[in-house]
């Protein structure tokens, strides 16, 4: 704590090349900075409290700044263990006007490389409000912040936290021990914490999956925004977003040449499409393995040949899992690949790459090339690179997706933000997604930018195809 703000990150010199990232993202970000100037009168968030748990990059602090220019008041996490960046991390703490001798902007529980207990420490302290209070409202990606209050409120519930057991992972056992320490400490600390939280927006796919889990079990706790869904959402940052940061990952993990190399993308869905682009952008030999039909189906049509994984584990170069499932590139596939095959993921958790067996592998030899950049070593000689220990590479490794794209994502965030805190008689405890009419908001908010000159329906053209002049154009339906 310094000048009141209370901080966690790597270094808070930084803040001053954060700043200057900063000043330039906002740049790129016209759609945010438009939110952020038509509602700053207003101040639609002011007296709310956010809780964040989302990638803490230059982009994000824009996201940050808007929704304290909104009014609220905000404490943030990484929702990764690498995805932070330090410089960003800083600047959000020390704030547009303060110095790092005297921060006086918003308190930052993140860094690059926090160990997993470190990281749920950090998840912990977004719901620790001064003077015991808590949030009004979560932003999440990929729903720890908002599992942890559902298993909190469950162990309470209880009344015990449930002991491990010697199978399940060490990242289950930090949460345990968490809400143990949490259960004996404070009296129904996470159960208030849900009565009072109004809503959480879920930035991602593996999020929203969690999340429609629990409204089907009739166990979510407050109402939830499905962000990702917003088509300038996940038909943006899923899809461009990673064309552009798949590429950049690897080349500062590896600089290795992509064209000429045959690339496995595993996945055909939206972050599937966008990364089998690029590195077919790049020249590369770009095969897809899928498990659905139609995405399959669509691959075909692109001329991306529709592979299993074991088809080609002896021949590609190059492996990326952008699934949201498990056991997509096992320990057995990487014993058998080329040597100094590279082994990605994208996908939100680090379930897709067989990290717990790869180190298991009697006489395997993990070398570190950089950190984030790991070499190992089987017994027979070959070697796999994998990169940011199979989680998120594309953040991991590089800085995540740019401005541009980002700027669509964080204004669905934030119209969702003001619509769970000043309509919580509109969302009930089930996942809703915001109306078409404030998607199309988004993407118009963009068009400028990027010199796009829109056509205006004339009166008897929209009553042709049934639709308002002023849209929504599409039915819910469309698929885009
Ligand atoms: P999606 O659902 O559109 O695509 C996933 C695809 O993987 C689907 O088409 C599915 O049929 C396929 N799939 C599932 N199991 C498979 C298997 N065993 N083998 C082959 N294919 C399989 O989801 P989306 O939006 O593309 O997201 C994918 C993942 O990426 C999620 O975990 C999401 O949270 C994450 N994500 C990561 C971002 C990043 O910056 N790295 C950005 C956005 C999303």
């Amino acid at each position: 704590r310094l000048n009141g703000v209370e901080f966690a990150v790597a270094d808070l010199t930084l803040a001053g090349s954060g700043r200057h990232q900063i000043r330039l993202a906002e740049h790129e970000m016209p759609g945010l900075m438009a939110v952020r100037r038509e509602f700053a009168d207003r101040r639609p968030l002011a007296g709310a409290r956010v809780a964040g748990s989302l990638h803490m990059t230059v982009q994000t602090a824009v996201l940050i700044e808007t929704l304290v220019a909104l009014g609220a008041q905000v404490r943030w996490a990484s929702c990764n263990i690498f995805s932070t960046q330090d410089e960003a991390a800083a600047a959000v703490v020390v704030g547009p006007h303060g110095t790092v001798e005297s921060p006086s902007g918003t308190p930052v529980f993140a860094w690059k490389g926090e160990t997993l207990d470190e990281y749920w420490w950090c998840t912990d302290q977004i719901f620790r409000f001064p003077d015991g209070e808590t949030p009004d409202l979560i932003v999440d990606d990929g729903g720890d912040a908002t599992l942890l209050v559902h298993q909190g409120v469950a162990y309470e519930a209880a009344g015990v936290v449930p002991q491990p057991t010697a199978d399940d992972p060490e990242e289950t056992r930090i949460v345990l021990d968490l809400l143990r320490r949490s259960l004996a400490g404070d009296d129904r600390r996470f159960t208030k914490l849900a009565g009072r939280v109004r809503g959480v927006s879920e930035e991602t796919t593996n999020g929203v999956k969690r999340l429609y889990k629990l409204a089907a079990e009739g166990t979510l706790l407050f109402p939830a925004i499905n962000v990702n869904d917003s088509v300038t959402k996940s038909k943006f940052d899923n899809k461009y977003g990673i064309r552009h940061s798949i590429v950049d990952g690897l080349n500062r993990a590896t600089d290795v040449m992509l064209g000429g190399k045959l690339a496995v993308v595993c996945g055909y869905g939206d972050v599937g499409k966008g990364t089998a682009d690029a590195l077919r952008g790049q020249g590369a030999r770009v095969v897809v393995t899928e498990i659905d039909p139609i995405c399959a189906l669509q691959a075909t049509m692109e001329g991306l040949p529709v592979v299993r994984v074991e088809d080609v584990v002896e021949k590609a170069d190059i492996f990326v899992t952008t699934t949201g499932n498990r056991d997509i590139i096992m320990t057995a596939h990487m014993a058998r690949m080329k040597h100094n095959a590279i082994v990605a993921n994208v996908g939100h958790f680090d379930t897709e790459i067989d990290m717990a067996g790869l180190a298991a592998v009697p006489g395997i030899v993990k070398t570190e090339i950089k950190p984030q950049v790991h070499e190992w070593r089987f017994p027979d000689g070959h070697c796999v690179i994998v990169l940011s220990e199979g989680r998120l590479m594309n953040l991991g490794n590089a800085t995540g997706h740019p401005s541009f794209v980002m700027s669509n994502s964080f204004a669905n965030q934030t119209l969702a933000q003001i619509e769970l805190y000043t309509k919580p008689d509109q969302y009930s405890n089930e996942v809703h997604r915001l109306p078409k009419e404030l998607d199309e908001k988004v993407a118009r908010l963009h068009l400028d930018a990027v010199d796009a000159r829109l056509t205006e329906l004339t009166k008897v053209q929209a009553e042709y195809i049934g639709v308002d002049v002023a849209g929504p154009y599409k039915p819910d339906h469309y698929r885009y």
